[in-house]
């Protein structure tokens, strides 16, 4: 069942190609701007636990701020190596929130 949170107001999200670290439920989330579309996914790297929103946007990706793994942000897959992965939270603006679904 969805389980949906606010993260920050419209008016706090990340500006287009600019990502952010966020905190809900003790949940550490890597808040995404990619041409003016939000996206939600783990903070925590799967490599050594590199905090994704300390990163920065290539092309519909962010990079590990550590080593430079890539991760899609509307799939969490990595570019490299392929099998790693993070969770991508589903995402909603409503009003002025951001809320996403941590279920
Ligand atoms: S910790 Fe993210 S690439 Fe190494």
């Amino acid at each position: 069942m969805a389980q949906w949170v606010k993260i920050c107001s419209v008016g706090e999200a990340p500006k287009p190609n600019q990502v952010v670290e966020a905190e809900v439920d003790g949940i550490g989330v890597c808040l995404a701007n990619i041409n003016g579309e939000l996206s939600a996914m783990d903070n925590w790297c799967p490599h050594r636990r590199g905090p994704l929103g300390q990163g920065w946007i290539e092309g519909e990706a962010v990079i590990c701020p550590w080593h430079s793994w890539a991760f899609n942000t509307k799939t969490g897959k990595a570019d490299y190596p392929e099998h790693e992965k993070v969770d991508v939270f589903p995402l909603r603006v409503e009003g002025e929130d951001v809320l996403i679904d941590v279920a």
